[in-house]
């Protein structure tokens, strides 16, 4: 496998960025919803930690995405989809991108106020 991407698939190094947030926002998600709901003890605010640490690396991960993007590009789009099919998964991508940026900073902003 490919560090870069090429005109059919995403190379190694985008589907290892691609699945490292995926797997760090997930556990963001789940662990955000628990620690709000643990009792203040020495483990709620190991979990608060925690949380930060990984906010904070999606951020970094998202930032190096974007510097990755830049550099390789990206597969074209799969012949014979609908316009309308094509402008729909573009946009939930696009959509994706702000959020995983405004998540992690907003998150930044609350824990600094
Ligand atoms: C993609 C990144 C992030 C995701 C998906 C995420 C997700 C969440 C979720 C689901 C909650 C629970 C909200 C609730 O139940 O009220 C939460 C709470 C929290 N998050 Fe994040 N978070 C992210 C990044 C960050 C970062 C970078 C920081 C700080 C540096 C942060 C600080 C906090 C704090 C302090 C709370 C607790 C709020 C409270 O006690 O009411 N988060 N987060």
């Amino acid at each position: 496998m490919s560090a870069k991407s090429d005109a059919t698939r995403w190379g190694s190094v985008a589907k290892c960025l691609h699945w490292l947030i995926a797997i760090a926002v997930i556990g963001l998600l789940v662990g955000g919803l628990t620690m709000t709901d643990m009792k203040v003890s020495p483990d709620k605010f190991r979990w608060y930690a925690l949380h930060k640490s990984f906010g904070v690396t999606v951020l970094v991960l998202m930032l190096l995405r974007f510097a990755w993007r830049g550099i390789d590009g990206r597969p074209q789009a799969v012949p014979g989809v609908a316009p309308i099919v094509a402008f729909a998964a573009h946009s939930v991508h696009r959509l994706f991108y702000v959020a995983l940026i405004v998540m992690p900073i907003s998150g930044w902003v609350y824990n600094s106020a």
